[in-house]
């Protein structure tokens, strides 16, 4: 038996881990987006926002920050999906959703 890759896990993070996150993130009142809603449906940048910030937990809602502090939110979660090695936006997408997040900020 060759060993090291054993226990190698696929790149996703497991049922537990992503319930575990969501379930503390609703504890601490992170305010969600309502999926229902297609307000922001076509905008642009919201694909990207999709597609990397639902990967762990619900959509947060874009009015809990300012356009000012959603770049370093934004900046951490990135560090987020690195150590879990989640696939992460590149420069572009990375403007695009923040662009996105900026445009439906609080202010
Ligand atoms: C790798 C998993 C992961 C991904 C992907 C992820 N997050 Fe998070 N997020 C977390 C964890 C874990 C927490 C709770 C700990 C913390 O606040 O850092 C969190 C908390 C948050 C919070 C609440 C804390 C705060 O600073 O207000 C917001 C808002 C948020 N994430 C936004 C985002 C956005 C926007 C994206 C997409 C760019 C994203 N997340 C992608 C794991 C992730």
């Amino acid at each position: 038996m060759v060993g090291g890759m054993m226990g190698r896990r696929t790149k996703t993070m497991s049922p537990q881990e992503k319930e575990m996150i969501i379930q503390y993130l609703q504890a601490n009142g992170l305010k969600t987006m309502d999926k229902s809603s297609t307000a922001h449906a076509g905008a642009s940048g919201y694909a990207e926002f999709v597609e990397f910030c639902s990967q762990c937990h619900d959509l947060p809602d874009p009015s809990i920050h300012t356009s000012r502090k959603w770049p370093q939110v934004v900046r951490e979660m990135e560090g987020q999906m690195k150590k879990a090695s989640l696939k992460a936006p590149g420069a572009d997408k990375e403007k695009a959703l923040l662009e996105f997040l900026q445009g439906a900020a609080k202010d």
